[in-house]
């Protein structure tokens, strides 16, 4: 299925290329509500999913090339899009780049490069009628993720359909003292999934971008004046579908390089701001720190203007729909209970 929303404005270096991979540069040129340029929900597919990378400042494009060559790689994978949200990134640079990830990336997935209409973020959740699956992943150009990692938080999400799966979690939380909604971390529990890295059904696309209610029209433009919390809005989003918490997956590596916007001083961007410029192995540890005591000023007021968020639209929505959910989920079992069986000793799921 063709639609007309799509573009085609670099095509065909497939000629030159001669392989799998397709590579075009896309924009949206049209209304991505429009209900007739949807694709028909019953010919997604599910044993894929399509990866939306968020590409923004051109001194990460060799980690983009890195990052989009890992999914690329995996059979999991639909097709890479690799959505350019800077507006004054030269057309001959993303030409370039379209060039190397098609000499750098192997496997079966297609990948594509798409100028974002705007520089808002929300752009980054429009759907896309040449999304051809149910699962998405949202991730930012700054985190590198294993490949068993990220298959296995596909298969969480392939039993959590409704749910939003991810690697780095924050909370909600309410101040008593001044009773009042605020942005947090909680060692033990959670209720926010972060852009970073996050899988969900493609419909929800939808739902954040399309709906019309005047709540979610100034939701989104809280977004906007805010040049933050779209990730949030997104929780808000899906907890008010579902009214259940995210689910937080255990990865056995990421590395996260910060959110490039934040080297700019270019306010908080999209990710959580609090491991800005830091590079680093996490593994297990997931950046839960409790303590506000020893935050940088600018996380401070990161934390504040997030907190705002949370307020907003909790007015905007007139509820909470946050939930909390607690525990990570791994990939390994572990150690298991021995049970007698015929007269032997066996594991007992066995
Ligand atoms: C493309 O690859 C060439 C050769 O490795 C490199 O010099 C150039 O900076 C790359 N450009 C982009 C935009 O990726
Ligand atoms: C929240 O959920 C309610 C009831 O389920 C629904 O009517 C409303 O449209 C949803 N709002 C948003 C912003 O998704």
């Amino acid at each position: 299925m063709n639609s007309p929303v799509e573009t085609i404005v670099t095509l065909s270096l497939l000629l030159i290329f001669p392989r799998l991979l397709v590579l075009s540069m896309r924009t949206l040129s049209a209304d991505p509500c429009d209900s007739t340029a949807q694709r028909d929900r019953r010919t997604l597919r599910s044993d894929q999913i399509t990866v939306l990378l968020n590409g923004y400042s051109e001194s990460r494009i060799p980690l983009i090339q890195s990052i989009s060559a890992t999914y690329t790689a995996s059979p999991l994978v639909s097709s890479v899009l690799v959505l350019w949200g800077n507006p004054s990134t030269p057309h001959n640079i993303l030409t370039q780049l379209a060039h190397n990830l098609s000499i750098s990336s192997f496997g079966a997935a297609s990948i594509s490069i798409v100028r974002q209409p705007s520089s808002s973020l929300n752009a980054r959740f429009l759907p896309r009628s040449y999304i051809k699956t149910h699962a998405v992943l949202i991730c930012d150009d700054d985190v590198e993720v294993d490949p068993r990692s990220f298959e296995f938080a596909f298969w969480i999400w392939s039993s959590n359909r409704d749910r939003l799966i991810g690697f780095f979690a924050r909370s909600h939380d309410i101040d008593l003292s001044r009773k009042e909604w605020i942005y947090t971390v909680h060692p033990d529990k959670y209720s926010i999934i972060l852009t970073k890295f996050m899988i969900l059904d493609s419909d929800y696309l939808y739902k954040y971008s399309c709906e019309g209610g005047p709540g979610m029209i100034e939701m989104r433009r809280t977004v906007d004046l805010m040049r933050n919390c779209e990730d949030i809005l997104m929780n808000f989003v899906i907890a008010n579908e579902t009214n259940a918490g995210p689910i937080l997956v255990g990865a056995k590596r990421v590395r996260d390089y910060g959110d490039a916007r934040n080297d700019h001083g270019d306010g908080d961007g999209d990710g959580d701001g609090d491991d800005n410029g830091r590079i680093g192995l996490k593994g297990e540890e997931q950046s839960m720190k409790v303590s506000e005591v020893g935050l940088s000023s600018r996380r401070k007021e990161h934390r504040k203007r997030r907190g705002e968020c949370i307020r907003k639209f909790h007015s905007l929505l007139g509820k909470m729909p946050l939930r909390y959910s607690y525990g990570k989920v791994v990939n390994s079992v572990g150690e298991q209970g021995l049970c007698e069986k015929g007269g032997k000793l066996v594991f007992c799921d066995q």
